[in-house]
């Protein structure tokens, strides 16, 4: 039987095990999606083995780690420098990140764009910049400190705090921050949400499962809105086209993980 696990912490709200899961059960694979807390970041890679797995997710807080800690990184992860795929290639652990191609695809259904202002600048939003950026969609991250713009300069980002930000229209306002997950804040003041919001198409918050304060606004002001719903099932869908070394159709895995949503 094959194996498989979500790390992170904590990872009792995850519902990757019942999309990969109800993937395997649909597909006929004799296989099991697990989850697993990891308390001592540098246990990650030695719990991979420990536990014999063929492949996992990374989630919060570890996906930097985990990109420090497999033996090999492919493809966009290398730029974003954050993995949160783990596939088992003979003794050796390969690395990649499909947050950022699922974002992308999470955001075909929005229409032509130009550019883009990223709210926060952590893990998701350096996968979202390199994403939109790969794809021609000039962008620009916003953040409430500076300590983690570092990142974003020296991949030649235009990136500014709240106090110095000169306000321009954007195509597409991203909320990557955790504002409003657990609480009713805005991830940045009213005031410039609003404006920005005025001059703005369409709204995309990662939160999922929940009406945000931020897309609740973007909705009243009229913007084309969607949560994180759709990135975390297409993150899904291509982390598993990696563990099956595309063995399946993107639409047939899509399909079948589609209806884990609706249980
Ligand atoms: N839908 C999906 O598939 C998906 C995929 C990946 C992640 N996510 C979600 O994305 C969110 C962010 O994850 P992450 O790993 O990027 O987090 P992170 O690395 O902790 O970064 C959080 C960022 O948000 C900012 N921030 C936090 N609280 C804020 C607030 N109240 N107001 C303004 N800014 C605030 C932080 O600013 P400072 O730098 O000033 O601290 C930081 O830049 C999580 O909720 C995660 O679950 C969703």
């Amino acid at each position: 039987m094959l194996l498989f696990s979500i790390f992170g912490e904590p990872v009792t709200h995850s519902i990757s095990p019942r999309l990969h899961n109800n993937a395997m059960c649909d597909l006929k694979i004799n296989g099991c999606y697990v989850r697993q807390a990891i308390t001592e970041p540098s246990m990650l890679i030695p719990t991979f083995h420990a536990m014999q797995l063929d492949g996992a997710n990374v989630t919060v807080p570890h996906k930097e780690v985990a990109f420090a800690q497999c033996d090999e990184v492919r493809g966009i992860a290398q730029n974003i420098g954050a993995v949160n795929t783990l596939v088992k290639e003979k003794n050796k652990v390969i690395g990649y990140n499909t947050d950022a191609e699922g974002f992308y695809k999470a955001i075909a259904s929005f229409g032509e764009m130009q550019n883009a202002l990223i709210l926060g600048a952590g893990g998701t939003a350096k996968a979202i910049a390199i994403i939109l950026r790969q794809y021609g969609i000039k962008t620009h991250i916003l953040n409430r400190s500076t300590s983690r713009l570092d990142f974003f300069k020296e991949q030649g980002f235009a990136c500014t705090t709240w106090e110095n930000f000169e306000i321009k229209p954007y195509d597409l306002i991203i909320n990557t921050t955790s504002a409003g997950l657990k609480d009713i804040s805005l991830p940045c003041p009213e005031l410039l949400l609003e404006t920005l919001f005025s001059q703005a198409k369409y709204a995309f918050d990662v939160i999922y499962n929940q009406s945000t304060p931020f897309l609740t606004k973007a909705h009243h002001l009229g913007l084309t809105c969607k949560d994180g719903k759709e990135m975390l099932l297409y993150q899904a869908v291509l982390a598993f086209d990696l563990f099956f070394h595309q063995r399946f159709t993107l639409n047939t895995i899509e399909a079948s993980m589609r209806k884990a949503f609706e249980y």
